[in-house]
């Protein structure tokens, strides 16, 4: 190698290390992040503080946070203050912070491709400083008849966003057809009662459906943190998950009193 290319080597290595990009844990967090975030006294971001300082405290671990200010976009190209002076400093936290906007997709049927492209648009449109970087089509139709109406919506956002965009389906049970692990990055395969789930019963994976691409949430959980659950979905490395002991009514509109606990303990299994 001559003199200057390894100059340049060595340079790159040493500018890598500085921005501090190194490989995240395989398998993250995924959060359904409903939660207004501004408090009754005008806090920034202050009912997200739990959250965020996970991601602060667990610098490896990738944190998946879907973001939705009103059923998605809201119909504003811009949403309300309260999210454009938090989102910038959570995308601020670290390169372990992906921020995902949710879109509802009625399953194919129960919205148009119009109203759903649209709230794509608008979150892609947003300024920079706090534009997601995925999308989350939540009541995803998961049968073969619907694959070319989401193939669709993933094209797009994959042309909006040219590279390390995240695509997450959530269809809440197995797809019927598993061509949709090829458009996708995660599939929600299960959203269900603590109670209902068990593992690796539950799931399908196999080289179609891959472990890694698949997410569970799980609500009405115990109150004790359900370590062992979280150590057995690690190691069989489990794209995504998130696991609250609130029931489900309000599952994402509260956070999971062991939420610190569990983002503690998705690091540790894989470290
Ligand atoms: C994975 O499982 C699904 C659902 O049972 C099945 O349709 C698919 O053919 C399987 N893929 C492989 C590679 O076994």
């Amino acid at each position: 190698m001559s003199f200057e290319k390894f100059v340049s080597a060595t340079f790159l290595l040493s500018f890598t290390f500085i921005s501090g990009t190194q490989a995240l844990l395989p398998s993250g967090a995924i959060v359904p992040l409903y939660i207004y975030p501004t408090d009754s006294t005008g806090g920034v971001c202050a009912t997200w503080t739990t959250y965020l300082n996970s991601i602060t405290d667990n610098p490896d671990l990738p944190f998946y946070l879907v973001i939705n200010p009103d059923s998605g976009p809201g119909a504003d190209a811009t949403p309300s203050s309260d999210y454009t002076a938090c989102l910038p400093t959570v995308l601020a936290l670290g390169s372990n912070v992906k921020l995902i906007g949710y879109v509802l997709t009625g399953y194919g049927v129960g919205r148009s491709s119009t109203d759903v492209l649209a709230d794509v648009a608008t979150y892609l449109n947003w300024p920079v400083s706090y534009r997601p970087t995925g999308i989350f089509f939540d009541e995803t139709a998961a049968t073969s008849e619907f694959l070319s109406q989401y193939t669709t919506y993933v094209n797009q956002v994959r042309t909006d966003i040219p590279s390390d965009s995240t695509v997450i389906l959530n269809p809440g049970v197995n797809v019927a057809d598993d061509s949709y692990f090829s458009i996708a990055d995660f599939i929600v395969t299960v959203e269900d009662f603590y109670d209902d789930f068990s593992f690796p019963g539950s799931l399908v994976v196999n080289a179609t459906e891959p472990a890694s691409q698949q997410a569970v949430i799980l609500h009405d959980a115990p109150s004790t943190l359900p370590a062992a659950l979280i150590d057995a979905m690690t190691a069989a490395g489990i794209g995504a998950s998130f696991i609250t002991s609130e029931p489900q009514a309000v599952a994402y509109n509260t956070t999971p009193p062991y939420w610190a606990s569990f983002a503690a303990e998705l690091t540790a299994s894989q470290s």
